[in-house]
């Protein structure tokens, strides 16, 4: 058994496993350019952030029917089950989908039919937060957003992920603000590669409760000071930071010194099919890696619960298995 968790950050997209790829690949009629399975393996490899999105999005390609995110998110809910999450707020890029022509509808309804009751069928509770494409114009965010409306009852929240740099959070300011409108919550990826200036105006134009990623926050010691005076959670994700070269090796990883500082960080696994592991395994990883303790462990486990889009009941169930558990 591993401490009950809930995921924060976790791009469905990015748990497409390489066989789970070529077995879509082959029912659809899709191409890959990748003689096989090992040959995808070999080919995750990666130089920056950018270079993983070539990839991911070329992979997407082979999601085509509702059937395919309902296979996509069921082997998901099946792994994080047995890696004691409880909760999971999922990711997902609709205009990936909606740009090689799929329509919006057939992405939610295949997500929805693998979690609309996944707490009886899993035992994890789940919310979806749709994320607009930094790297396409404001006008497209806002077009998805209009497609999302008849969906709101599926959806918790909405974020900003894709190519960072370039891209500052301030460009999607009447999208968040017409989401927010509608009773959303807002989330957004902002000092991954990007400067920790990001964060701060993520906060203050977008109005987002938590950050994802946030690392280099920790090169602004007044930001840091609030973060914490706030208590803003930060959905750290240190295999998908080594694995796209933001920190070298995970026992250079800040995440001990982040706890230290007083500032609500949480494990995650981004993409866990690209970056090496999932949840558990990152959290193993970081624990090995920066000495750890189980009060740390324990703490991170708490902070999951604390940063989630949970009512206060089920957060107080959550936090209570959590102190309950024995390391
Ligand atoms: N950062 C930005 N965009 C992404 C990521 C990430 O880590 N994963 C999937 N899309
Ligand atoms: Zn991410």
């Amino acid at each position: 058994m591993s401490v009950p968790k809930a995921e924060l950050h976790l791009h469905i997209e990015g748990t497409l496993e390489p066989e789970l790829a070529f077995a879509l690949a082959e029912r659809n009629g899709a191409e890959l350019p990748f003689a096989s399975v090992q040959e995808l393996h070999d080919a995750y490899r990666f130089e920056d952030l950018q270079s993983f999105l070539d990839l991911y999005y070329r992979l997407t390609d082979v999601l085509r029917t509702e059937r395919d995110f309902t296979e996509l998110a069921e082997a998901y809910l099946v792994r994080a089950s047995a890696a004691g999450v409880r909760h999971a707020e999922i990711f997902f890029d609709p205009q990936a989908h909606t740009s090689r022509g799929v329509p919006f509808a057939t992405v939610i309804d295949g997500l929805w039919a693998a979690l609309r009751d996944s707490e009886r069928r899993y035992g994890i509770s789940t919310k979806l937060i749709l994320c607009f494409l930094r790297d396409l114009s404001a006008e497209s965010a806002l077009e998805t957003l209009s497609a999302a409306e008849p969906y709101l009852d599926r959806i918790v929240a909405v974020g900003l992920d894709s190519a960072e740099v370039g891209h500052p959070p301030a460009k999607f300011a009447a999208v968040y603000r017409r989401a927010r409108e509608l009773g959303l919550r807002a989330v957004a990826h902002a000092g991954e590669e990007g400067p920790a200036s990001y964060v701060a105006e993520a906060l203050d134009v977008l109005g987002v409760e938590r950050i994802d990623h946030g690392i280099r926050v920790l090169e602004d010691p007044a930001l840091v000071e609030r973060l914490v005076r706030e208590r803003i959670p930060l959905t750290v994700c240190p295999f998908s930071n080594v694995r796209l070269r933001v920190i070298d090796k995970l026992t250079d990883h800040p995440l001990r010194l982040m706890l230290e500082l007083g500032l609500v960080a949480t494990v995650n696994s981004d993409d866990p099919a690209y970056f090496g592991g999932y949840v558990q395994e990152n959290l193993d990883g970081v624990r090995d890696a920066l000495g750890l303790s189980d009060e740390h462990l324990r703490t991170l486990a708490r902070n999951s619960f604390e940063a989630s889009f949970i009512d206060e009941r089920t957060r107080a169930r959550y936090l209570g298995e959590v102190e309950a558990y024995r390391f």
